[in-house]
């Protein structure tokens, strides 16, 4: 397996690591619920839905961070390449082929097909599906795995397919997918079957927090004139800026920090 998949994080990073997200308590607990199954042989799937800027790409990479002891495999879904069949899957495993050879013949014939690494003889998109979870799951055996899947509304549809289908059977493989997936763009992720998590907008406490922590030095005149007029449930991270005069703030204070 490739060195730069494995999460170099050591063993005690997943206590000392602070997310950075305001908020997110009871997804990161779920996650970590994911995580720490997947360290004991477990699997488990999650389906990360919200509209932009809610916090999706930023809670796989407190996943990431916080998956100490596993494997982590990454893809993004591009909208240019959505249209490329197994596009999408060809990113994430092309970093674990070499556990092709542990599949059977005709799920390996399918999966080296659809990933162009052999002549393609039509791809028979069960077969494939069936290789996917077979390639993951020999991943697996060697260490524990943990997939990210962001933007998963611009997968191209059999690596969806195909991914959603793995998820929907994971048993004692020791493997975690995580999807995330935007609201409200003309394609959506559809996964059927799928425990989900949709990310609203925070609570009355986090403008606050979000506020001490990228504008500490704000006067009382640009937090008062900073805190969101509209309800707060409707209110996205990403909207977040201290409305300030220029040169009242520094630029770098208006932007909430990233998770790290
Ligand atoms: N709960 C939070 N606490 C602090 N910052 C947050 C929180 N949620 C999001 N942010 C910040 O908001 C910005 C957007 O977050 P992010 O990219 O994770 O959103 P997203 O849901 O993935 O959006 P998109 O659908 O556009 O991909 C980032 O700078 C991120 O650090
Ligand atoms: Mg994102």
């Amino acid at each position: 397996m490739s060195d730069h998949v494995r999460n170099k994080m050591g063993s005690t990073a997943r206590e000392g690591t602070a997310t950075g997200l305001v908020g997110r308590d009871h997804e990161c607990a779920v996650i970590d619920g994911l995580l720490d199954g997947a360290s004991e042989g477990n699997s488990g799937a999650l389906v990360l839905r919200g509209e932009a800027g809610t916090g999706k790409t930023s809670l796989l990479q407190c996943a990431a961070e916080r998956a100490d002891e596993l494997t982590v495999l990454k893809v993004t879904g591009v909208q240019g390449e959505s249209d490329l069949d197994f596009a999408g899957l060809h990113s994430l495993v092309r970093p674990i082929v070499g556990y092709l050879a542990k599949l059977p013949e005709p799920q390996r014939d399918a999966v080296e097909g659809a990933l162009g690494l052999a002549p393609s003889r039509g791809a028979d998109r069960f077969l494939v599906s069936a290789g996917v979870l077979s390639l993951l799951a020999a991943a697996a055996e060697e260490c524990s795995l943990l997939c990210l899947v962001d933007d998963a509304q611009w997968l191209d549809v059999p690596s969806a397919a195909s991914l959603v289908f793995t998820a929907r059977r994971l048993g004692a493989e020791g493997l975690v997918i995580m999807f995330a997936a935007r609201e409200g763009e003309r394609r959506r992720f559809d996964a059927p079957g799928l425990g989900e998590l949709v990310l609203g907008g925070l609570d009355h406490e986090s403008p606050s927090v979000l506020l001490s922590r990228s504008a500490p030095d704000a006067t009382p005149w640009v937090r008062k004139r900073s805190w969101p007029r509209r309800r707060v449930t409707r209110w996205r991270c990403s909207s977040f800026r201290p409305r300030c005069r220029t040169g009242s703030l520094p630029a770098a204070s208006c932007c909430p920090t990233h998770c790290r």
